[in-house]
């Protein structure tokens, strides 16, 4: 399990991202940006966060820690600003922080990523399906000279899917993937090195060890597959299919 901490002030909404996260200081003293279980994209957005964020961990690539982030009634009751004090009202009881890295700045290339860290960052974006990572919208950020991988919420996004549509691993492990505006493009001549080297960690394993880190609570019911237990599985399955046909989806390097 994630450690468990307590929200204890709301210090300011970063309206530069898409979902209005937030810095929130917590009960361990740390600082974390609070992503909201109440924001437009809802639960499953937090467990990409956490899946991704763990395989990312796994594969070297460095990225914040996580913990489960108790949000009580009394800071959203005492938020001044409207849009913020909604957000937090619907997001009461487990968020997700992510912790703060103080005075990073977003990657922009002055900070080159070595060829491994790029290329692999690269490759665990075409598994997930993350096109979150663009020039316009790096997601990634440089804290003491080295690049820091954030915001997986909009991989997986297979999973949005779920509530109507039973899980189709076969149609994700043959879904190809769009770099063409990718980050790290300069990287993916090394791709197939580094599936080679990459593929033997993302086992079923390392998938359960890592869902065992989300709440039950977090995780919807999707077509066929009713409890937490049976979705994490599904998880696992979308996620090795997809590992065993890289011909669909690793991305080729641009000629
Ligand atoms: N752990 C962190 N440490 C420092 N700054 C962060 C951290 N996480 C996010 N940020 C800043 O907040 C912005 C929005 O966060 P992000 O996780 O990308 O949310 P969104 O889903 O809204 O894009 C980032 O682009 C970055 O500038
Ligand atoms: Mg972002």
């Amino acid at each position: 399990m994630l450690p468990h901490v307590q929200a204890t002030r709301f210090v300011v909404p970063l309206k530069e991202g898409g979902s209005l996260p937030g810095v929130v200081e917590a009960s361990d003293d740390g600082t974390y940006v609070m992503k909201f279980r109440g924001a437009g994209q809802g639960l499953k957005v937090l467990v990409a966060e956490v899946l991704v964020g763990g395989l990312a961990r796994r594969l070297g690539i460095r990225t914040p820690d996580l913990v489960v982030m108790d949000l009580p009634e009394s800071i959203a009751k005492y938020e001044a600003d409207e849009e913020v004090q909604d957000l937090l009202t619907a997001s009461l009881g487990t968020n997700l922080g992510v912790d703060f890295l103080p005075g990073a700045f977003d990657y922009n290339g002055s900070r080159p990523a070595p060829e491994d860290e790029g290329a692999a960052i690269l490759w665990l974006d075409a598994l997930t399906a993350n096109i979150d990572r663009t020039w316009r919208n790096p997601n990634l950020l440089v804290w003491h000279r080295t690049t820091w991988a954030i915001d997986h919420g909009a991989s997986l996004y297979f999973h949005h899917s779920w509530p109507s549509k039973a899980p189709s691993p076969e149609r994700f492990a043959a879904q190809r993937f769009d770099a063409s505006d990718h980050v790290m493009l300069e990287h993916a001549v090394a791709l197939p090195a580094t599936h080679e080297r990459l593929s033997p960690l993302v086992t079923r394993e390392a998938i359960a060890e890592i869902l065992a880190d989300v709440p039950d609570e977090w995780i919807e019911p999707a077509v066929g597959h009713a409890t937490p237990a049976e979705v994490r599985a599904v998880y696992a399955d979308m996620l090795l299919a997809r590992l065993a046909t890289p011909e669909a989806w690793l991305p080729e390097a641009p000629r």
